[in-house]
């Protein structure tokens, strides 16, 4: 600890605060699978899977293997100009594996965040329509275009506007806080009625380029929309020439249990999604995967970059691709998400600060609250919970303030999941009992 304390005192003279969320000070050296560690030797459980960056676990064999395998034959040679067989294959391989049966195409990138610009800008082009329909609570990266589709946090847009003209938020649905005596179908009717507002009032349909929506919310809190909201809006779309499009940065590639976080819904076939994060297991590669004719409507130079599609990133991805289907991770994280999500709900039973457990696949929102009946977030203990947990070796983070990001790696083992259950169950009663100790000179925590 005193070490990271002195790496983290240096590094604050150089690195701008821009660019971190504030938890606690671990400072990593090496990890494997679901396991971390720390510069000073300590080994923790990590419930993070460096923001759902590693589906595959760290360093995975097969993964490390592609790396230097293909670091050895050639780093880098940009596509933007010639072509090389990682980057062909990969193209070929998300073609086909995204969801829908229609022809699709694929361009590179190298963030989450520029493949959302790229739906603004293929949306824009196919459609020749200028409106972009996305919702608040939504996270879709740093990049400006990105960064006005967000709508997570006022230090996205704060000191920096204007933001990109032509970008409308709508409210995603919370069945969480639904009013008294609502059904689901209540709440999905009365957030489809907000959804159509806007159309009716200022924001001409036959001038919507798209709608971007993530299938669940990750930042906002591991939120999933209700299946008949999701139809409806799905509908919409299509009635009025609007393309549906969907963010899988954070719950594509198994996250959810499914392949892809819109296959939690029946039937739906994105016009345009954006990849990232786990795709190339954390190293930089995005892309946007797009029905074919969608994705013919721009020419170069119009979405390229010099190191997008890295042979090494890209070699990185096919190992990534047939981690998840050789150890059946997909449907490894919809068993043990059923298997967490039972276990929390087990924990509400004693511990009435657990107000709701959202969990789909190895992927869930705990949120904590001061009164289950008042809902009043409680942003306090969950920050004693995951100080608790980090000092009783397991990582894991805030969404929200109140909300606990169960993200783990899809690799992790069920004695992990245990043990690191274990120690969450143990946070809750620390704070209850009001022991958990908090340093005094932390800073602000969380978003
Ligand atoms: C849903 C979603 N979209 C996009 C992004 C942006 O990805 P990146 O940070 O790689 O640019 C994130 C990152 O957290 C995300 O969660």
């Amino acid at each position: 600890m005193e070490k990271a304390s002195e790496l983290i005192d240096e590094e604050n003279k150089y690195y701008a605060r821009s660019a971190r969320i504030n938890y606690y000070n671990l400072v990593i050296d090496h990890a494997h699978g679901a396991t971390l560690v720390d510069v000073s030797g300590n080994k923790y459980i990590d419930l993070l899977a460096s923001a759902s960056a590693v589906n595959v676990g760290h360093t995975h064999e097969k993964v490390v293997r592609a790396i230097t395998d293909q670091a050895k034959k050639l780093i880098h040679y940009t596509p933007a100009y010639f072509h090389h067989v990682p980057e062909i294959e990969l193209s070929k391989r998300l073609a086909e594996v995204a969801p829908g049966n229609s022809p699709k195409m694929v361009s590179f990138g190298n963030s989450g965040s520029d493949a959302n610009d790229a739906i603004i800008k293929f949306a824009r082009a196919y459609t020749g329509r200028q409106y972009i329909v996305s919702y608040m609570g939504s996270y879709h990266g740093s990049t400006y275009g990105s960064q006005t589709l967000s709508g997570t946090s006022l230090n996205m847009t704060r000191k920096m506007g204007p933001m990109l003209p032509g970008v409308v938020h709508v409210p995603y649905p919370d069945l969480y806080r639904r009013y008294p005596g609502e059904s689901e179908h209540d709440v999905a009717m009365r957030y489809f009625d907000g959804f159509k507002r806007p159309f009716e009032s200022f924001l001409p349909a036959d001038e919507t380029a798209c709608v971007l929506i993530e299938p669940v919310q990750g930042d906002g809190g591991i939120v999933k929309a209700p299946e008949e909201y999701m139809q409806l809006v799905y509908k919409f779309c299509h009635d009025h020439g609007i393309l549906f499009a969907v963010d899988e940065v954070n719950q594509g590639l198994g996250r959810t249990g499914k392949m892809w976080g819109i296959q939690q819904y029946k039937d739906i076939e994105p016009d345009l999604m954006s990849v990232g994060k786990s795709l190339a297991s954390g190293l930089p590669l995005s892309a946007i995967v797009g029905k074919k004719e969608v994705m013919e409507s721009l020419d170069a130079p119009a979405h390229l970059f010099t190191t997008s599609g890295n042979p090494v990133c890209a070699a990185a991805a096919l190992a990534t691709l047939d981690v998840i289907k050789d150890e059946h991770l997909v449907e490894k994280s919809a068993e043990d998400g059923e298997y967490v999500k039972q276990r929390f709900k087990e924990m509400q039973t004693r511990h009435p600060m657990i107000g709701d457990i959202r969990m789909w696949g190895l992927n869930g929102g705990i949120e904590l609250v001061k009164d289950p009946e008042t809902k009043e977030p409680d942003n306090d203990a969950a920050t004693k919970v995951i100080y608790y947990a980090f000092d009783h070796g397991v990582v894991i983070i805030t969404l929200v303030g109140n909300i606990l990001r169960f993200q783990p790696p899809l690799v992790i083992s069920r004695e992990q999941l245990n043990q690191a259950l274990q120690v969450l169950d143990d946070a809750f009663t620390a704070v209850e009992n009001g022991s958990v100790e908090m340093p005094t000179d932390t800073g602000k925590i969380g978003w």
